[in-house]
């Protein structure tokens, strides 16, 4: 098993340490390097929806757009609250909804029609 799966096991709670164990720290949203252990703590201050979570850890906002983290949030909420991962709404996106290069920003007004110029 590659250390990268054990991580997300660990993450959605499938497979827990024995109680006593000291829990390892898992990365949960990679983007914007939060921890489960910060996530169960905003969900056990009152924090019950991914919006709620989002705009207290800023999960979901990095560079994926939550596509990395979400999911695994929605299960954590889940243990924590009760709350089914499938009845969770998603966190609104903000655009951009990808990742653009500066460069392209920045050759929008060159072209006369207003349009995107990408050469
Ligand atoms: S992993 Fe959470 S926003 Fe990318």
């Amino acid at each position: 098993m590659s250390k990268k799966s054990s991580r997300a096991r660990n993450a959605t709670g499938v497979k827990r340490p024995a109680s006593g164990v000291k829990r390892p720290v898992t990365t949960v949203c990679r983007c914007e390097e939060a921890t489960e252990q910060e996530i169960r703590q905003a969900i056990r201050a009152g924090h019950h929806s991914l919006e709620e979570i989002k705009r207290v850890l800023r999960t979901g906002m990095g560079h994926c757009q939550g596509r990395g983290c979400l999911r695994i949030i929605a299960r954590i909420v889940q243990e924590e609250t009760g709350i089914p991962a499938s009845e969770q709404k998603m966190p609104m996106p903000r655009p951009p909804l990808k990742p653009l290069p500066l460069g392209m920003l920045g050759r929008w007004q060159d072209d006369e029609r207003g349009t995107m110029n990408d050469e």
